[in-house]
């Protein structure tokens, strides 16, 4: 991690065995502690993932790691997901792994198979408390993969060389805090123009389910707000709530 980087950080845990590392630092927080931290597990007992689903998090060599972010009260966090996703992407690539997708709004995807999920949780007092977590599978045991109702992938099966977990550990804490940094600044503008090289969804006929409705629409990529935008029946539309779920039709 570089020194800017490092020094903006309060505090960095490393945990054998927490029930998340996003609830550790929320935690933190009710302490009064309110500057930028991160805390890693090698286990988590109660992973959460987006739309209150678990987020297997088995002690086998995993990334769960979570930032803390204190964003001033005026920040507008409009896509933050976005460019959390596509500074995960950067850091994986330059890791040397390859053909990675964004599937709106952050899951990141190698053939329609998920690598890792960010989860963005956000509690609004005198200051915009953030919490972001990412899970990054770097090997799955078939009774965890058993347990996902999705198609899934680790950098186990994706690489010949599966990369140093610390040192990417060290290379994501430091882009999450350049990207937090550019986005308190400047909102998304920057992210926006990246989104296209890495749509997984994108001109995809996809269904979205929430509840009981399921509607089958096309994706045509995200709006200036990081909303994606999506056809159906001929008229343009767009979605901002993330715990809709996303399929593709085919
Ligand atoms: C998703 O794709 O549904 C988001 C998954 C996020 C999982 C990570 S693991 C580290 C952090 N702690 C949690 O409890 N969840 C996030």
């Amino acid at each position: 991690m570089s020194d800017s980087s490092y020094q903006q950080l309060g505090n960095l845990s490393i945990y054998e065995s927490v029930a998340s590392t996003n609830d550790q630092l929320w935690q933190r927080l009710e302490q009064g502690l309110d500057t930028p931290a991160v805390c890693l597990s090698e286990h988590q007992t109660a992973g959460r993932g987006r739309r209150g689903d678990q987020w297997q998090s088995p002690p086998a060599g995993n990334l769960y790691l979570s930032l803390f972010w204190p964003f001033p009260a005026n920040t507008l966090q409009n896509g933050l997901s976005i460019a959390i996703g596509i500074g995960l992407i950067n850091t994986l690539k330059a890791h040397g792994i390859s053909d990675l997708q964004l599937k709106w709004p952050n899951d990141v995807l190698v053939n329609r198979h998920k690598l890792a999920g960010i989860l963005v949780e956000s509690r609004f007092g005198n200051q915009h408390n953030t919490v972001i977590g990412v899970g990054l599978n770097f090997k799955l045991p078939t009774a965890t993969r058993d347990k996902i109702q999705q198609p899934t992938t680790s950098l186990q099966q994706l690489c010949t060389e599966v990369p140093c977990r610390n040192e990417l550990a060290g290379h994501l804490i430091q882009n999450m805090i350049e990207t937090l940094t550019l986005f308190q600044a400047r909102g998304l503008q920057d992210f926006v123009p990246l989104w296209s090289q890495y749509d997984a969804l994108h001109n995809a006929t996809i269904q979205l389910i929430s509840d009981d409705v399921t509607q089958t629409v096309k994706a045509q990529g995200i709006d200036e707000n990081g909303a994606l935008r999506y056809e159906h029946q001929n008229q343009l539309h767009t979605l901002s709530n993330s715990h809709v779920s996303i399929r593709f039709a085919s």
